[in-house]
C-alpha cells in the first residue's frame, strides 16, 4: 500500500452488534485494520474482514491504558501506510470517546477522518429498560456528565445547574464518585428521594440494573457490586421503568428495602 488511506471513527454503539449502524457496518467491511477499544462488543468485531489487521488499544484489566498519544500516532502510521482504518470506540465516538482529539490529530497531517455515529449509552441504556431520557411533565431536557476527572483530578462539575428536577441527568464513568456526585446534588437542592438507576453493560447479555435513590445510590451500588461499564440515570423519568418498584420510597430507611436488582429479559 503506498497511498495515504483514511481513518474512519466508528461508533460501535453500547454492545448489541444490532445498534450498530449501516454506514458503520459498511466502514468496518471495507476496513483493512481495525483499531479498537475494551467496550467494543467481540459480536461487533467479528463483522469486520477476516483478513483486516486488528488491534487492540483499550484498558485491559490490570495493564495501563494505550496513551492516547500513542493511538494517535497508530492510526497515523496505518493512514500514511495507505490502509483504511476502522476505529471503533463504544457507543458515539464523539460523546465521552475521544474521537475528536484523534480527529484532530490525523487532519492537522492531512489525513482524512471520516465518522459513523453510534448509539451512545445513554440511549443503549434507555432503550433496553424503557426509561425515557425526557417525557412531558417529568423531564424537558437531558444532561449528560462525565462522573470522572483525568488524572482523578477534582471532580468539579456545576453542580447549581445540574440539581435540576426538571432535567434528567445521566452520568458516565460515575461508579467510583458516586457518593460525591449525590451529595453534591443533594447539597444543591435535589431531593434524596429523586429516582436513580444504575445500569452495567446495557444491551447486553449481561446487563443489570439497580433502581435506587439519590440518598442510597452510593451505598447500594457499593452493595450491588455492579461490573463496569455502568451508568447513572438520575431524575424522575426513572420510574417510568417497569422494575420500578411498584411502591414509592416513603423514608431512608424504607428505599433500603426497595431497592431492586433486575437482570434483563434477554440474560
Ligand atoms: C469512556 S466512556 C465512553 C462512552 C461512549 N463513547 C458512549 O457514547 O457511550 C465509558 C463510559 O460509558 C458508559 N457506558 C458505555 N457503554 C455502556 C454500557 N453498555 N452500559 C453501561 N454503561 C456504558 C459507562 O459509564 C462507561 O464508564
Amino acid at each position: 500500500m503506498s497511498r495515504t488511506g483514511k481513518v474512519c471513527l466508528i461508533g460501535a454503539g453500547p454492545g448489541d452488534p444490532e445498534l450498530l449502524t449501516l454506514r458503520a457496518l459498511r466502514m468496518l467491511q471495507e476496513a483493512d485494520a481495525v483499531v479498537y477499544d475494551r467496550l467494543v462488543s467481540p459480536e461487533i468485531l467479528a463483522l469486520a474482514p477476516d483478513t483486516a489487521r486488528r488491534l487492540f488499544v483499550g484498558k485491559a484489566p490490570k495493564h495501563h491504558p494505550v496513551p492516547q498519544d500513542e493511538i494517535n500516532a497508530l492510526l497515523a502510521e496505518l493512514a500514511l501506510n495507505g490502509y483504511s482504518v476502522a476505529r471503533l470506540k463504544g457507543g458515539d465516538p464523539l460523546i465521552f470517546g475521544r474521537g475528536s482529539e484523534e480527529a484532530a490529530h490525523l487532519t492537522s497531517l492531512g489525513i482524512p477522518v471520516e465518522y459513523a455515529p453510534g448509539i451512545t449509552a445513554a440511549q443503549g441504556a434507555a432503550a433496553a429498560t424503557g426509561v425515557p431520557l425526557t417525557h412531558r411533565g417529568l423531564a424537558s431536557g437531558v444532561r449528560y456528565v462525565t462522573g470522572h476527572r483525568q488524572a482523578d483530578g477534582v471532580l468539579d462539575l456545576d453542580w447549581a445547574s445540574l440539581a435540576d428536577p426538571d432535567t434528567t441527568l445521566v452520568v458516565y464513568m460515575g461508579v467510583a464518585n458516586i457518593a460525591q456526585i449525590a451529595m453534591c446534588l443533594m447539597a444543591e437542592g435535589l431531593p434524596g428521594s429523586t429516582p436513580v438507576m444504575a445500569i452495567a453493560n446495557a444491551t447486553t447479555p449481561r446487563e443489570t440494573r439497580l433502581f435506587s435513590s439519590l440518598e442510597r445510590i452510593a451505598p447500594d451500588t457499593c452493595a450491588a457490586n455492579l461490573s463496569a461499564p455502568v451508568l447513572f440515570v438520575i431524575g424522575r423519568v426513572v420510574k417510568l421503568c417497569a422494575d420500578w418498584p411498584a411502591v414509592e420510597f416513603l423514608s431512608s430507611e424504607e428505599t433500603e428495602t426497595r431497592t431492586v436488582i433486575a437482570r434483563a429479559a434477554h440474560a
